[in-house]
């Protein structure tokens, strides 16, 4: 291959495991491999494509933007402003395209290694739905944005953590319980909040598909979890807390700062004080929407697979996650 520069491969011992049980056995499982067949969507034809994103407006909100609200954003001009807002969204959602990209490869092993036909099937389903994705994704970004960026080094570890672990359980609990958890509240932030209509409608189509992708985890997981040891238990809420602790920090656009032409010396002193900014920004209501939807989410999600003990209850307590005010409805 002529760019094998652009690749890296990850080593990873997956059980093919070949079932002679063809007939249905899980009926909600089936439902919602029923659904993923009617569902489907086409990223070349139920796109929009001939929308462009309008040159002074931004993508994502502005006060998601780590200087908005400092010293640095007071001495941008707008134009400069929307040049930052096109670079910043470009880098967030290129870590979103390779995320895509990402779940499709676990899923393709999932096909292998999950045990049961019913699972199988749907998983079959899965690859193509990240598929779409990534293609989706990837050509908002070319050519309607005009750049991409490298995927992050954390991201990357944790992916191919992921992809490297034998048990298909460690599997769907760090792709289809903790990261697409955090993926679903960011696309709908994104979805309401976007200022751009286009990316608003690629997410309101994503997320027809994540529901059902993370309807298998909430299939799966709970009878899996149930057969475990206390031990084996004990590491898969670990995996899932540490997951999530990984997808939370850790996110620093760096060269979407550089593309804009900020020195070393600023790009430190930005990346150090974007914390701050972010506390202060918390009033924000898509900072709110987004932090309340994400927690309750990843609570409720956790307490329904059996993942939720006293211990991963204070492991997310450490990262500010508590019990919602009220359980988000099935
Ligand atoms: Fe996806
Ligand atoms: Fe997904």
């Amino acid at each position: 291959m002529s760019h094998a520069h652009q690749t890296h491969t990850v080593s990873a011992t997956i059980e093919a495991i070949f079932t002679h049980e063809l007939a249905p056995k899980d009926q909600d499982m089936r439902g919602l491999y029923e659904k993923a067949k009617r569902d489907q969507w086409n990223a070349s034809t139920d796109i929009d494509w001939k929308l462009d994103v309008d040159p002074d407006g931004g993508i994502f909100p502005d006060g998601l933007i780590d200087i908005h609200g400092t010293k640095y954003w007071d001495k941008m001009s707008p134009r400069e402003r929307n040049e930052l807002n096109r670079h910043f969204s470009a880098w967030r959602i290129s870590q979103l395209m390779y995320g895509e990209e990402f779940a499709m490869l676990v899923c393709g092993q999932l096909v292998n290694v999950i045990p049961d036909i019913d699972g199988k099937f749907f998983m079959a389903t899965q690859v193509v739905d990240e598929a779409r994705h990534s293609e989706v994704l990837t050509r908002y970004l070319l050519d309607k944005v005009g750049v991409t960026y490298p995927l992050t080094a954390s991201l990357r570890n944790l992916f191919d953590n992921i992809l490297a672990l034998p048990q298909w359980y460690f599997k769907t609990v760090g792709t289809q319980l903790v990261a697409e958890t955090l993926a679903v509240s960011l696309f709908r932030m994104l979805e309401q909040y976007s200022q751009d209509p286009l990316v608003s409608s690629i997410c309101k189509r994503i997320l027809a598909d994540e529901a059902r992708h993370m309807g298998f985890g909430m299939l799966s997981l709970p009878g899996q979890m149930e057969q475990l040891s206390a031990q084996e238990l004990r590491d898969v809420e670990d995996f899932a807390c540490d997951a999530a602790a990984g997808l939370l920090g850790g996110q620093f656009p760096r060269e979407a700062y550089e593309a804009v032409g900020f020195n070393r010396a600023e790009i430190e002193d930005i990346r150090k004080l974007r914390h701050e900014v972010a506390r202060k920004n918390e009033h924000m209501l898509f900072r709110q929407f987004f932090k309340k939807d994400f927690h309750a989410s990843l609570w409720n999600n956790m307490t329904r697979v059996g993942l939720l003990s006293a211990r991963a209850v204070s492991k997310l307590a450490n990262m500010g996650i508590a019990a919602p005010q009220q359980a988000v409805a099935a």
